[in-house]
């Protein structure tokens, strides 16, 4: 008879019931073994899937640089004064906008030895490179330096409300014979 007692004892904990005593007591751990490896499975499902999610998002999103625009308007001719170099978009644009008696034209402020920005010099008539030294004339034209030709001219018109638009994207280079070219100039 004890050993028929016994037995009945150990059935009951199988049930997940020990009120009477259960010869194995229930485990103290909140998370078992099983559950742990449940666990870091869905975690590398979820890690998983979060990446296929960025990867689509960055998809959707593609990083773009965002230059400045190469066309902009440059106000009316006649708020430039005959014979100067102005300088007022240099900062902005790397741009000189030239005004003779008869004609306008747009000079990219970037020197051709190394790319720096020349100082347009009032008192010497001059565009000086800071960098190395090179001088270029009023019209463009090197004569002193490193630099190996002349300062490109920039495209040139007038949009239809009357302001001068300056497009960089397109140069007129002097050894080419190209500043006499359409688009080079505007008559004024
Ligand atoms: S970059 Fe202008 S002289 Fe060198």
């Amino acid at each position: 008879m004890p050993e028929q007692a016994e037995s009945s004892k150990s059935s009951k904990c199988g049930d997940g019931d020990c009120s009477g005593g259960c010869a194995k007591k229930s485990s103290p751990h909140l998370w078992g073994r099983r559950d742990i490896v449940t666990g870091l499975g869905w975690l590398s499902v979820l890690g998983a899937s979060g990446g296929v999610v960025a990867g689509l998002v960055r998809f959707m999103f593609p990083k773009v640089l965002f230059e400045p625009a190469q066309v902009f308007r440059a106000g009316f001719p006649h708020e430039y004064a005959i014979g100067t170099v102005d300088t007022r978009w240099v900062r902005d644009q790397r741009v000189w906008i030239i005004r003779e008696p008869a004609k306008m034209y747009a000079v990219s402020a970037i020197c051709t030895h190394l790319g720096c920005t020349p100082v347009w010099l009032t008192n010497e008539d001059k565009f000086k490179c800071p960098c190395h030294g090179s001088g270029f004339y009023k019209t463009g034209i090197n004569y002193e330096g490193p630099a190996p030709r002349a300062l490109e001219r920039l495209k040139i018109d007038v949009g239809s409300d009357g302001q001068i638009v300056v497009d960089k994207s397109k140069k007129f280079i002097q050894e080419k014979g190209e500043w006499n070219l359409p688009g080079s100039y505007i008559v004024v």
